[in-house]
């Protein structure tokens, strides 16, 4: 364990760290709810109910390139009866035993959440997230005002990048929400079983959501263009599977982080597992804080600071680091690296773009961009 104070204040509750679930079979029910407590969770989570229960279709999902997800899970297959009657109680006691705030998910239409979430207020939930993911764009404010006038809970807006630019649907949604969660899943997307000739989902067309790692630049991004148009906190979510996640997403101007995929695929330790890790990245770079790193780099682009790096620079290896095993040679498309198997790495700056990838695919950070 480390000193680093990882505890944060967001809409006037303390999360114990800033690693959440976000919605998804991983806070299914009461009893996976209580799992992500149990497993170091900074705060928790329902996953999203509507009026009915959903269709969803089976099978409904299925792993790719080892950590990411397609998936079919529209939203909670337990009817709303179900929540209400007793998955909520599980959770809410869950939520007291460990001292966390509940968030509880739902959606979709105007007339659904101004039904759902008075009773989701009533039963003591402490903040409401609402999806958009199923929304026609020409229902968005109303939608949101819908849920603003029937209960003073704050609200997050859960956003999804096939909704179009989120930072104009932050700016549209802001005046009516206190928050906002980015990214939803990304799709759809189709995997074919090349043994069958078929889609490994069951739902129409065999298509899927995209989630885990491979969606983690977009979901940056957009917490990036969220956060750029709203001081309001923003949830990043979108493949976070280990400490340097959160603080990515958090420099981009994350309030706090959602883990779905990761939970899924590692379990409900991984809450936790990523929170200590977060803390241990804090303490080796000098941080006591979490909060100081919060917003780094959107602060930095506000303030006009370079944020990118430029094109005068090259490739330069550090001899004391490199293992010589030569996989920036293998990368290097414009012939500018030499390193024979076992031997260190030679840059020629004349041949150098500085393209910068090698930089990214040498194992030991051995090689960093300098000035020419
Ligand atoms: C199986 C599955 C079910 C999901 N169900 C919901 C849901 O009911 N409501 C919702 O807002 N997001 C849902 N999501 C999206 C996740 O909450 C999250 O936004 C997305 O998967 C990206 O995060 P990740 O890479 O950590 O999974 C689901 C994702 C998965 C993989």
């Amino acid at each position: 364990m480390t000193d680093t104070n990882l505890a944060l204040q967001v809409w006037n509750h303390k999360f114990r760290n800033p690693v959440i679930p976000a919605a998804g079979p991983n806070v299914g029910s009461g009893r996976m709810v209580r799992r992500a407590a149990e497993g170091g969770a900074g705060g928790l989570l329902t996953k999203t109910i509507s009026s009915v229960a959903a269709p969803v279709p089976h099978p409904n999902m299925v792993r790719f390139a080892k950590d990411n997800l397609l998936n079919t899970e529209l939203w909670s297959e337990r009817s709303p009866e179900d929540w209400f009657d007793r998955e909520y109680d599980i959770a809410l006691a869950a939520a007291r035993e460990f001292d966390l705030p509940l968030i509880g998910s739902l959606g979709y239409s105007p007339e659904e959440l101004a039904a759902l979430g008075p009773r989701l207020e009533q039963k003591g939930v402490e903040i409401l997230e609402f999806s958009i993911h199923y929304l026609d764009e020409k229902r968005l404010t109303e939608t949101a005002q819908a849920l603003r006038s029937a209960v003073s809970l704050p609200i997050i807006a859960k956003l999804s990048p096939h909704a179009g630019d989120l930072g104009e649907i932050a700016r549209l949604l802001d005046p009516f929400v206190d928050g906002f969660s980015c990214i939803n899943s990304f799709g759809p997307g189709l995997m074919i079983d090349i043994e069958h000739g078929t889609s490994p989902l069951g739902s129409q067309y065999g298509f899927g959501w995209l989630s885990g790692p491979a969606l983690k630049p977009l979901a940056v991004r957009c917490v990036f263009e969220v956060a750029r148009v709203t001081d309001k906190p923003v949830i990043g979510v979108g493949g976070v599977t280990r400490g340097e996640d959160v603080i990515e997403f958090m420099m981009a101007g994350a309030s706090l982080v959602g883990v779905c995929t990761a939970a899924i695929l590692k379990g409900w330790h991984v809450y936790g597992k990523i929170a200590a890790e977060a803390a241990r990245w804090l303490e080796a770079h000098g941080y006591q804080d979490i909060e100081e790193i919060k917003g780094l780099y959107l602060n930095r682009y506000r303030q006009g600071q370079e944020v990118v790096t430029t094109i005068e620079k090259t490739a330069w290896v550090n001899e004391t680091v490199c293992k010589a095993c030569s996989q920036c040679e293998k990368v290097c498309q414009f012939d500018a690296i030499s390193a024979p198997l076992k031997q260190i790495a030679k840059i020629n700056s004349d041949q150098c773009t500085a393209c910068g990838l090698c930089v990214s695919v040498c194992p030991f950070d051995a090689i960093e961009m300098i000035s020419r």
